[in-house]
């Protein structure tokens, strides 16, 4: 089979690595990868939102399934376009994309579903917005865009004088253009946060295994929010918290979208805020998380391709429950200088070529280009480095090590992933 991976980032190198396992694969493109995937497929320069030249080449190749990493081609209709060229594509459709694509969606759908949710207000009007906040007690409260902003979309605001700074900045400044001409005002939810990431045709649904990642660019989950510095899995849930993730959430999700005519097939994403008052959905995502992904499919034993067919042709019901490595495993992403903030790319990293990698340890490339012989730098997010370990901290150590051999100009990370474990 021919397959083709859409996306540049250590999630889409991860799924690479694992469907060029497959023993049904007969080729793998990425497009438009990096140098991590150009090892292992043959990367197609094509940019992942281009959807128009994404199905066109997926038809001249007769591609028999495109695999799509992000949620941005998601968004733009990927599946759609695919689908009209009778091309099978795995990831939801626009409408279904929604989800992640307009919180604003994604907050009613749980209201409308009873779906365990932050309190939340929409304004897409600056006056009222702020008359809103004039009337509220002190406190915290979160300002979110509603739509796609690169996951920097979110401002969890310490006081109302933060807030109404970053109600301004959106609907004002237009800092996310028109991504923030609705915003959502949420009550400010407490505890640790989890990301399950769910298989589903619209109809079976198989929770993978928990995982967790780490936001904040510094040590201790301080600094600015990021896309992820690290991750880990398995994250050990007491049973009662683990059935009330499903039972409240993750399955009426999938069939709420299917009572709103948006049938749901693909990896969906619930990003929960573990409180003392149960699990609460902070965010939907129509698609895996990076880096969660890299440590889920680390321990993922089983042949992930099947499984990935089986939800595009609406028989998961027909496949064995997915198998784990009991074993641990942690990510930890190096980063540019200044990331998530202004950084410069084009860096050389030296040191990959010492490193020996196998099924225990994997350098996914996040953000990297080979030029000549070189690789360089490409992306604030580097390498995500991911070792299995019997424990959390022989797993943590092993990935680690890798730091020691590995480096570019301005490298950074953090020291505490997987500590919190
Ligand atoms: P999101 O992009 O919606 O996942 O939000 C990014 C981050 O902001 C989350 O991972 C949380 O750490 C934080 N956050 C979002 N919504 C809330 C909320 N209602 N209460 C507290 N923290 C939140
Ligand atoms: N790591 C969070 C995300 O992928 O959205």
């Amino acid at each position: 089979m021919k397959i083709l991976v859409v996306g540049n980032g250590g999630r889409e190198h991860a799924l690479a690595w694992k469907i060029a396992q497959s023993p049904l694969v007969t080729r793998l493109f990425c497009a438009p990868g990096n140098a991590g995937t150009a090892a292992i497929a043959e990367n197609v320069d094509i940019a992942s939102d281009d959807v128009n030249a994404i199905r066109n080449f997926a038809v001249s190749n007769k591609v028999d399934l495109v695999v799509v990493g992000p949620e941005g081609p998601l968004c733009l209709g990927i599946f759609d376009e695919l689908l009209n060229a009778k091309i099978r594509c795995f990831g939801p459709s626009k409408a279904a994309a929604e989800i992640e694509g307009s919180k604003a969606y994604a907050r009613e759908l749980c209201r409308r579903h009873r779906i365990p949710s932050p309190l939340h207000w929409m304004f897409d009007d600056l006056s009222k917005a702020r008359a809103f906040l004039d009337m509220r007690e002190e406190g915290p409260i979160v300002v979110k865009a509603s739509g796609l902003a690169a996951g920097k979309g979110v401002t969890v605001c310490k006081s109302l004088v933060e807030a109404r700074i970053a109600v301004t900045e959106c609907l004002e400044k237009r800092r996310f253009g028109d991504a923030g001409n609705t915003i959502i005002l949420e009550e400010c939810l407490e505890g640790p946060e989890l990301s399950v990431m769910t298989l589903t045709d619209g109809q079976t649904i198989v929770p993978f295994e928990p995982a967790r990642d780490h936001k904040a660019v510094f040590d201790d989950d301080k600094g600015p929010n990021t896309g992820g510095m690290g991750a880990y899995s398995p994250v050990v849930l007491q049973s009662r918290t683990r059935n009330q993730i499903e039972s409240q959430i993750v399955f009426p999700v999938v069939h709420a979208l299917n009572r709103e005519s948006r049938r749901f097939q693909g990896f969906l994403y619930a990003g929960l805020m573990l409180t003392v008052q149960g699990p609460r959905v902070i965010e939907f995502n129509c698609r895996l998380g990076d880096p969660e992904t890299q440590p889920l499919l680390m321990r993922l034993k089983s042949d992930l391709l099947p499984l990935l067919l089986a939800t595009v042709d609406g028989k998961l019901d027909q496949q064995q429950a997915p198998v784990w490595d009991d074993r641990h495993a942690v990510t930890v992403v190096a980063c540019s200088g200044g990331y998530p903030l202004e950084f410069k790319k084009g860096m050389p990293i030296f040191g990959l070529d010492r490193v020996v990698t196998g099924p225990d340890l994997q350098i996914f490339h996040s953000g990297t280009v080979k030029k000549g012989g070189d690789v360089l730098t490409a992306g604030g997010r580097v390498l995500s480095i991911t070792a299995l370990g019997e424990s959390i901290s022989v797993a943590r150590a092993r990935a680690y090590a890798v730091l020691k051999d590995v480096e570019f100009s301005g490298i950074h990370y953090r020291r505490d992933i997987g500590g919190a474990g």
